[in-house]
């Protein structure tokens, strides 16, 4: 039963649209009609301003940390931890709220592996921000963070979490796949400047 709860609770937090929220309320502008079209931080900031995408981010992250993280001290197994991570994820991606669509999920998985997984979660969040400082764009470091994830749940040893770091990972290169074809076309929206 206990499972069961944790997941909705994480299903039900992981759909809050913080970025969609955020950006109608604060700045006036629906992010699902401009720039990458996308809910989540990198399009908020890219549309609204650093401040706003910082906000996002943050939410974002909490809402995968926060369920993962209380449900750790109820669930002992790494498969039931894993069910309730990947529901706070599934929940940014296919929201609830957003008559299941939703954000790209990096934020919220972000917050979730690290909490389910420390050091899994804080050297693959450090490789995507050395790979958006040294390309310039934020999906290429999503991508290498996807990519990061199993390897280092491998490396640090939380083998029961790498099945959903594997699930993930599939999902996340799912959701930017138009990022990917707009990087081998090398048109790709920079980070923080809108498209002309
Ligand atoms: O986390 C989303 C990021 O990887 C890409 O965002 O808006 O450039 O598609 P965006």
């Amino acid at each position: 039963m206990a499972i069961i709860l944790w997941c909705l609770i994480a299903y039900i937090l992981g759909s809050i649209p913080f970025g969609l929220f955020i950006a109608k309320t604060l700045c006036g502008i629906d992010p699902r009609e401009d720039g990458s079209r996308n809910t989540g931080a990198t399009n908020v900031a890219r549309l609204c301003g650093a401040k706003y995408g910082i906000a996002t981010l943050v939410l974002d992250l909490a809402k995968g940390f926060v369920p993962v993280l209380m449900a750790s001290y109820w669930l002992e197994s790494n498969f039931a931890l894993s069910l309730v991570l990947l529901a706070a994820i599934f929940g940014h991606a296919y929201s609830l709220f957003m008559r299941f669509k939703g954000g790209k999920a990096v934020a919220t998985t972000v917050g979730a592996f690290l909490a389910a997984s420390p050091w899994g979660g804080i050297i693959s969040a450090a490789l995507c921000l050395g790979v958006v400082a040294l390309s310039g764009h934020v999906s290429m470091g999503s991508l290498t963070f996807a990519l990061a994830l199993p390897v280092l749940m491998i490396l640090t040893g939380n083998f029961g979490l790498f099945p959903a770091a594997v699930v993930v990972m599939l999902l996340l290169f799912w959701r930017h796949r138009e990022n990917i074809r707009r990087l081998a076309r090398g048109e790709e929206n920079p980070w923080l400047k809108p498209k002309a």
